[in-house]
């Protein structure tokens, strides 16, 4: 498949690219993703001075330039998320806090595909609710393999548009209101930023570092980017990163069946961890 782009991209091309994001990052792009994929590096390629997409795809595993992997992963990822989104799985978190609380230790919650940050902030603001739960006692880890993403999580700048379904005391609460040249955003307030803590981190890296156990986790609408043996190593290391009875939810299209058993459904998409003997 020759286009009439300006800049060459075979099928060829497309197949090589393919195979070096999946070992990179286990992204499996399939065949309808082509055009996305050129649009989305076609600018890059350019500004190289390169005039194909094969001299970039040397260059990547020629130089092995860890900034421009780091940019041909982020321009490859998806990264749709919102605030709220799936809003069943806050009810769940809600109430799982509010039966451990009361123990005397800390509530740990991981986003480990947090794209923007919204994930994290609903996190933040569904349990920084509870009367229960102080600052002190809550730990947040927010991660992702995209730089990109992870830069304007940590910002927590957004369109006012995006947070205008938020009830008006989560509003008040927990953002500021920009004014001037920052009319029509809005900011996470700035202890709330301060509550979470951002990392990079490839869910299918050889290693995982150890971060001790978390009450939850949110892995969600990141394993349908994965093939099936990729989901039911990464569904291991997440049992093995929970707490007994530690929560796990999962994306809308996203099932777990037949791919681990160490978990149990407990909601849409939301499983709580049943077998906790489960090694990495
Ligand atoms: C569609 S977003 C999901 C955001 C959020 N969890 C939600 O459900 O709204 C998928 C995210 O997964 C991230 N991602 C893709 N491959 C990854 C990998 N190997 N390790 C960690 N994150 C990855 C992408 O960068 C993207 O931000």
């Amino acid at each position: 498949m020759s286009t009439e782009r300006d800049i060459r991209f075979t099928a060829a091309d497309f197949r090589r690219l393919r195979q070096m994001l999946y070992q990179r990052v286990g992204i499996s792009l399939n065949d309808s993703k082509s055009h996305m994929a050129y649009s989305r590096l076609a600018k890059r390629v350019r500004q190289l001075g390169m005039r194909q997409f094969a001299d970039y795809l040397d260059l990547l595993e020629k130089a092995d330039d860890e900034a421009e992997w780091q940019h041909f992963v982020n321009a490859l990822t998806t990264n749709l998320t919102a605030f709220f989104r799936e809003p069943h799985h806050f009810d769940l978190l809600r109430l799982h806090a509010m039966e451990r609380v009361t123990q005397e230790r800390h509530y740990r919650v991981w986003s480990a595909a947090v794209s923007t940050g919204e994930e994290a902030y609903s996190i933040a603001m569904t349990l920084l609710s509870l009367p229960q739960l102080n600052r002190q006692r809550l730990e947040l880890v927010a991660s992702d393999i995209d730089t990109r993403v992870l830069s304007q999580a940590a910002d927590g700048v957004y369109d006012a548009e995006r947070a205008k379904m938020l009830d008006s005391s989560l509003l008040k609460r927990f953002f500021l209101r920009g004014v001037g040249h920052n009319a029509g955003k809005v900011r996470i307030r700035r202890e709330v930023r301060d509550q979470l803590s951002f990392y990079q981190f490839n869910l299918v890296a050889a290693e995982w570092p150890d971060m001790g156990r978390f009450d939850v986790i949110f892995c969600r609408n990141v394993l349908i980017y994965f093939d099936k043996p990729t989901q039911a190593a990464i569904l291991q290391r997440l049992a093995a990163s929970l707490q007994p009875d530690g929560l796990l939810f999962l994306g809308h299209s996203e099932n777990i069946q037949h791919l681990s058993d160490a978990f149990q459904s407990c909601g849409r998409t939301a499983y709580r961890l049943v077998n906790h003997n489960v090694r990495r």
